[in-house]
């Protein structure tokens, strides 16, 4: 972009504008500047960065392909479909088209199983998740008021909730001891925290499956958090947009069943709200198919006021509206979706764990929380970085670091796995099995290199058994020529 105006005095864009709102600053987005810079392709570019840091379902992709295939009327830009076109093309109700709006709200009661119904009459569109963010924040906060989110959270929230909304953002710290699980306490102390401050509450937003734990929330949880916001009288904003990316148990339970259990004096549902999108549990987050579900009437009417600003083209409502349609294809799409997830999670897990790193226990979501603590050099986000920067420009693997999730605990990172094919993760797993041999290389060395004791301790950074060593030293990728590993690890420079 050239700039016109270089003798001019420049002329200001608006404070938020030129705010950081945008929430770009942070190692999240660095890491995907660093895959721009340098993307992966086996052929063209081998040695590049391989984005894991980027949280797409694409494994499924075939599936939809071949539907579009054999469903030529499904849109209006092919000979079988043409004949709507005009009617489609000229479509701009704000509602969006009756039939999206109920193959939506089927998709919804199928992705939990049936338990629970929606109505298609409390569904508002929006330009993905994102504009259902925007949207649900401005119906419900003034600028200043704040939205408890509990840690670690998805990094755009920072930018889709404040940004054009000057609402605040106050984490409820969850810990690794009890596995992130919300606590009534850490609610409490955020919530005080807040009123000690003088900033007044809104709501509270959780996202269920987690990302990025990759967890569900459990039924106790669940009431726990509907009788904080009712004794409270602030909204709950429950982010549902990996429902159907469960791939074991235990079941995701949706907001909306746990409400059918609250008479009406025990649960004011007005202050109960759901965001919804395709993004994720179809793998379409180029078609901007976000929704508001609330419950509350006033939210419906203002939200659709507002839904011009992100209304989902009538094309792609058209579309889907006809895919939603054939039954037969959403279940198994819904089925074969979490069968593949679940191999690609079961594969991927197995192999880090034959490596000896684990990840939080996890039954949803397209990533994996991996738990590095034990390769940081010491317990800080300063020595978090220092191996981030290691894994992305060494290793060359884009994976997000939890200080980007607000985490309230060092050596946590996020690994997406459902956006690459098996050849890419094969490669991916290759770089971290050299990365992984080399530093327990590195460390053996200076074990023996060092006579006095504190080698023992130096070793015990990477704390494998034997067993594990002579596993991975047989793995065959260990001399891979993916490896971009130089010949000491930077790792283990870092934390010399
Ligand atoms: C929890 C969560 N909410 C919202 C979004 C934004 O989704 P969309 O692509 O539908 O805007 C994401 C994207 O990663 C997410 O993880």
């Amino acid at each position: 972009m050239g700039s016109h105006s270089s003798n001019r005095t420049r002329v200001p864009l608006s404070r938020m504008a030129m705010g950081n709102g945008h929430g770009e600053d942070s190692p999240y987005f660095d890491g995907w500047k660093a895959y721009q810079i340098d993307p992966f392709d086996p052929a063209e570019n081998p040695h590049g960065v391989i984005q894991m840091g980027l949280a797409e379902n694409q494994l499924c992709a075939d599936l939809i392909e071949e539907w579009l295939i054999d469903h030529p009327e499904g849109s209006i830009c092919t000979a079988g479909g043409s004949d709507k076109f005009r009617d489609i093309a000229n479509f701009q109700d704000y509602h969006g088209l009756p039939k999206f709006r109920n193959g939506i709200a089927i998709f919804m009661g199928k992705v939990r199983g049936n338990r629970v119904k929606f109505d298609p009459d409390r569904i508002v569109m929006s330009g993905g998740a994102t504009g259902a963010h925007d949207l649900i924040a401005f119906c419900l906060a003034d600028p200043g008021d704040a939205f408890l989110v509990p840690t670690p959270y998805y990094p755009g929230f920072d930018r889709d909730l404040c940004w054009r909304t000057g609402v605040k953002i106050l984490p409820v710290n969850c810990k690794s001891s009890n596995n992130f699980k919300i606590t009534k306490k850490a609610l409490e102390e955020a919530y005080n925290g807040a009123v000690d401050a003088g900033i007044r509450v809104k709501g509270l937003i959780i996202t269920n499956p987690s990302n990025p734990l990759g967890t569900t929330l459990d039924r106790a949880t669940m009431k726990d958090l509907v009788d904080f916001v009712n004794e409270m009288n602030i909204h709950l904003v429950c982010d549902e947009i990996y429902a159907a990316t469960l791939f074991r148990g235990p079941d995701f339970i949706s907001i909306a069943e746990v409400i059918e259990e609250y008479d009406d004096d025990c649960c004011n549902r007005d202050l109960i709200h759901i965001i919804y999108s395709l993004s994720k549990d179809m793998g379409l987050p180029g078609f901007r198919i976000g929704i508001v579900y609330s419950y509350n009437d006033d939210v419906v009417r203002c939200g659709r006021k507002m839904s011009s600003f992100g209304l989902i083209s009538s094309q792609t409502q058209h579309l889907i509206a006809s895919m939603l349609s054939d039954d037969e294809f959403v279940e198994r799409f819904i089925a074969e979706s979490s069968a593949r997830l679940a191999k690609r999670h079961g594969y991927f897990t197995h192999e880090l764990e034959r490596v000896g790193i684990r990840c939080l226990d996890s039954n949803a979501g397209l990533f994996v929380w991996m738990d590095l603590r034990e390769l940081l050099a010491e317990q800080t986000f300063e020595a978090e970085m220092v191996l981030w920067r290691v894994v992305i420009h060494k290793v060359k693997l884009n994976v997000s670091p939890g200080s980007s999730f607000h985490c309230s605990e060092p050596g946590w990172y996020r690994v997406c796995i459902a956006n690459m094919d098996d050849q890419t993760m094969e490669i991916a797993l290759a770089r971290i099995r050299s990365f992984v041999l080399e530093n327990m290389m590195g460390n053996c060395m200076r074990v023996v290199r060092s006579k006095e004791s504190k080698a023992v301790e130096c070793k015990l950074k990477v704390s494998f058994s034997n067993r594990k060593m002579e596993e991975v030293m047989k793995m065959p990728c260990s001399m891979s020529p993916c490896s971009p590993m130089p010949p000491r690890s930077p790792l283990v420079r870092a934390r010399t």
